[in-house]
């Protein structure tokens, strides 16, 4: 079975998708990470970003993988774990741009169905449930207000100890809701057969029983 969760920024997807995957014993896999692993590699190579053609060879030469550890799921680009310099702010802050171009979606998007074609995946991002697995058996789509996306950053940011100013990340967020849902190629938009949960006062927890119950009902 396939199970897509797509949603705007912070919403929740990739800690809810985690836990059903978990709770199911399926693999998950996570999008965005991809395109961060990109946008690291771009940044790194001075890539210019608006250069769709770079863009496409450099996606087409780039090894992307993941691992499962104790710590949680590790990203690799050749090798080299990049786990945590791809949640780095020069990162979040340039990756839709990267995302936007036609070529680089291409090839994620080919990586991504060759990764579910191994079995029982939950797989989150922008565009699972309308491009990527459009046959997915079970869809979501989770929404929270700004106010609460912006929050629920600034708190994961106190966790690992910096402060953040909430109106410069409300502002971040907008911006790549923007420009994620604007963009020509597989923009991010709910999938007509989606559920769409608003997560903004709900907790983890009662997000994950909400999929799991949706996905037993279905299948009963
Ligand atoms: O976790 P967060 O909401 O910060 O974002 P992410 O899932 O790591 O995705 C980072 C970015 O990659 C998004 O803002 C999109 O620009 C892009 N992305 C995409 O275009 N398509 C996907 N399937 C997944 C991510
Ligand atoms: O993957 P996405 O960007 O959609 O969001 P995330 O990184 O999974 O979640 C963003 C933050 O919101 C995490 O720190 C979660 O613990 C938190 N969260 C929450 O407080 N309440 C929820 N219902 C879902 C997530």
């Amino acid at each position: 079975m396939k199970i897509a969760i797509d949603g705007p920024a912070a919403a929740g997807k990739s800690t809810v998708a985690k836990q059903i995957a978990k709770s199911l014993k399926y693999v998950y896999i996570d999008t965005g990470a991809m395109y961060r692993a990109l946008t690291l590699a771009a940044l790194e190579n001075g890539i210019d970003l608006e250069d769709e053609n770079l863009l496409g060879e450099l996606s087409k030469e780039i090894d992307i993988s993941f691992e499962n550890s104790e710590s949680g799921q590790q990203v690799f680009i050749d090798h080299r774990n990049v786990t945590e310099e791809i949640r780095d702010h020069q990162v979040t802050n340039n990756v839709s741009i990267v995302a936007k171009h036609k070529f680089v979606r291409n090839e994620l998007v080919n990586m991504q169905r060759q990764l579910a074609e191994k079995g029982n995946v939950v797989m989150d991002g922008r565009d699972i449930g309308t491009n990527v697995l459009p046959d997915a058996e079970k869809k979501f789509f989770l929404i929270a207000s700004v106010d609460e996306r912006a929050e629920r950053r600034h708190k994961e940011n106190l966790e690992k100890g910096f402060s953040s100013d909430i109106e410069s990340l409300k502002d971040e967020i907008r911006r790549r809701d923007q420009l994620d849902s604007e963009r020509e190629t597989d923009p991010l938009v709910m999938a007509s057969d989606a559920i769409e949960i608003d997560t903004t006062s709900l907790t983890i927890e009662e997000v994950v029983q909400t999929i799991l119950d949706a996905i037993n009902t279905k299948t009963q």
